[in-house]
């Protein structure tokens, strides 16, 4: 348990408050605000009980260089646009500037700070260099705070090392993200019920070994599947298969054959051109056990989309990470079609949780996010923190 902002007294203090304002951007506009509209409800605590506020992000990989096309600026208007109240842009990190600023501001008020990474001194991997530059960063503050989840895998001067010059609390994003992804997948409500799915096992292994002790029943879709099924010796034609994965799925198979649940079918063509997101010939249905040298799976099948359904709408708690294969094109509706299942799973009552990547991309493609109980702002911190690792952005958080 993390001391979190609930626990401190902000009033009149300068606050740090990194934040991961990564957003893709299409156009030169923002294209997806999920992670900025995330950070929201820390950032107005912190208005509400006075704080004088600073946000500071990354975005994209400049590499230690200010280039324009990475700026935070970009960001600025969709924060204005969420709190209802301008805020000012600093184009800097540190350095007179912010001191000045910082020195004129009221409680309550907000400041966005440049793109961190424009300090190549963020990213260096010498212990000294990033301590340095966290020293400089936290000058002018009087305490930091994290609500940066999808960033906390990375070791950067303002995710970790800002921890071991002052105290840094957790915000409520960071709060509900260990919440979901921890407590409520450690400690639950049974069935619990895991849904993994993506291309590559190799991805996937820690989380499947760490999660199978722990789930009654898990399901396996996308290209990983065929991994799984040709480790059983099934012929999956041109499906994409890791050949150096099936000695580890053949084990898992071996210890959880009761609880590891294939996809019996597929959808399958003749091949898949990836530029214009299509599949190359006819489109047909395929039991697993009967695909031919010359298809391959392009997603679960009907007969899938039923046997995960009804294990799903059994289950009582529900981590999903992976779609159940391509979903980028309209014929193809096996993740969607779990989202939808997964969102009326959640309005009976059970916990559901979209664990990062492509699965949030789905569940929110389909219309269902504001359906389940928690969609995860990280794509690979989730991924490492439901492995099991101690990421370390979240170890220098101030325990309860
Ligand atoms: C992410 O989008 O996963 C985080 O913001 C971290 O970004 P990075 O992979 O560039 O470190």
């Amino acid at each position: 348990m993390k001391k979190s902002i609930r626990d401190i007294e902000v009033k009149g203090k300068k606050v740090l408050l990194r934040v991961d304002f990564n957003v893709p951007i299409k156009n030169g506009a923002i294209s997806d605000d999920l992670r900025i509209a995330a950070a929201i409800p820390t950032i107005e605590a912190l208005i509400a009980k006075g704080a004088k506020l600073a946000l500071i992000s990354h975005r994209g990989r400049p590499d230690g260089e200010k280039k324009e096309e990475f700026s935070m600026r970009v960001c600025k208007e969709s924060v204005e646009k969420y709190l209802k109240k301008s805020i000012r842009f600093v184009s800097d990190v540190i350095g007179k500037e912010v001191h000045d600023l910082l020195e004129s501001m009221k409680n309550g008020d907000v400041i966005l700070l440049e793109n961190v990474r424009f300090y190549k001194e963020e990213e260096s991997k010498d212990d000294e260099i990033r301590l340095n530059f966290a020293k400089k960063l936290l000058e002018p503050f009087d305490l930091v705070v994290s609500d940066a989840f999808g960033t906390c895998h990375r070791k950067n001067a303002s995710t970790y090392d800002v921890g071991l010059v002052k105290e840094m609390f957790a915000g409520l994003l960071v709060e509900k993200e260990l919440y979901y992804l921890g407590e409520a997948l450690n400690f639950p409500k049974h069935p619990f019920l895991a849904i993994i799915g993506g291309s590559k096992t190799s991805d996937k292994l820690k989380i499947l070994k760490g999660l199978l002790p722990k789930v009654d029943k898990l399901l396996i879709g996308g290209a990983m599947a065929y991994t799984f099924y040709r480790s059983l010796g099934f012929q999956t034609g041109k499906s994409f298969v890791e050949e150096d994965m099936l000695i580890y799925c053949k084990e898992l198979l071996n210890q959880y054959r009761e609880k590891i649940i294939l996809p019996p079918d597929s959808l399958v063509s003749k091949g898949f051109d990836f530029k214009t997101m299509q599949a190359v010939g006819d489109l047909s249905m395929r039991d697993n056990e009967k695909m031919s040298p010359n298809e391959m799976g392009l997603d679960i099948g009907k007969k899938s989309v039923k046997v995960f359904s009804e294990a799903i709408m059994e289950a009582k708690t529900i981590l999903w990470n992976g779609p159940m294969g391509i979903f980028e094109y309209e014929e193809a509706v096996g993740t969607l079609l779990l989202a939808k299942i997964i969102a009326e799973a959640t309005e009976k009552g059970a916990i559901t949780v979209i664990g990062g990547g492509d699965s949030v991309a789905a569940i929110r493609q389909g219309g269902y996010a504001a359906q389940v109980s928690h969609v995860s702002t990280g794509g690979g911190a989730s991924l490492e923190f439901l492995s099991g690792k101690d990421l370390p952005g979240l170890s220098v958080l101030v325990e309860q």
